[in-house]
């Protein structure tokens, strides 16, 4: 199976001329590419603007409409050609107060729906220097993937220290992680590595490590360092 390589751009770019630059030198970059399934999930009002790509979501709701002001469905994503949706990223976890529990529902709407849900795993810093990795994977485990089909899910662990500060997870820590999570879960579940991945240290997790794929942030808005971790990959 092919490495799954999934741009995560986040709440970016911010102007319609960025966001236009970024969508044609990822397009062109991506087009030729064969080692790799690219996905991009960018902000939801973007989606329709990069059809032709594989793309995904960075969230989604459990109901299929009605009044949740602000709020995008699962069905609506599907309309707009999503074939993945990030559920339970640590961000939507810090600051919109997402638990397990709304993760769990997330993810069998998702399934449901036939789309696949990529749901991040992750320890904080504090919490890995209280050795308490293993049992907070261990939590996010159980409950947010309660009753689901996890060899039909994406696991992507993203140590939370290691989001967006440069400061990667070591590749042989990261491999004994992913041999942690799928005592867990599953042998052979989908897993990616996210967290500072960058053109240089992307082929380290998926080659040395086995990780089946990777989650970028940062480095996927800069479409010539997306090309060549794909390229890397
Ligand atoms: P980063 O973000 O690559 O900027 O560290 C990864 C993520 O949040 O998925």
């Amino acid at each position: 199976m092919k490495p799954l390589i999934v741009a995560n751009w986040k709440m970016n770019p911010v102007t319609i001329k960025e966001a236009e630059e970024l969508f044609n030198s990822v397009k062109h970059g991506v087009k030729d590419i064969e080692s790799a399934e690219t996905v991009i999930c960018p902000p939801f009002i973007y989606l329709p603007l990069l059809k032709g790509l594989t793309l995904g979501a960075q969230d989604s709701y459990w109901e299929e409409k009605g009044a949740y002001t602000g709020e995008v469905s699962i069905a609506m994503l599907k309309e707009m050609g999503c074939k993945y949706v990030i559920i339970g990223h640590s961000e939507r976890r810090k600051y919109f107060n997402e638990t397990d529990e709304i993760v769990n529902r997330k993810v069998k709407t998702a399934l449901d729906a036939g789309l696949i849900p990529i749901v991040c795993i992750g320890e904080t810093e504090e919490e890995r220097e209280m050795d308490k990795t293993e049992g907070v994977l261990e939590e996010e485990i159980k409950q947010g993937l309660d009753k689901v089909d996890v060899s039909k899910i994406v696991i992507a662990y993203e140590p939370i220290w290691a989001i967006g500060t440069g400061n990667p997870c070591d590749v042989e820590e990261a491999q004994r992680m992913k041999e942690i999570i799928q005592k867990m879960v599953l042998k052979n579940i989908r897993l990616l590595y996210g967290g500072s991945v960058k053109a240089n240290n992307a082929e380290g997790y998926l080659k040395q490590a086995g990780f089946n794929g990777l989650l970028v942030g940062g480095a996927s808005l800069d479409a010539k360092e997306f090309v060549e971790i794909l390229n890397n990959s």
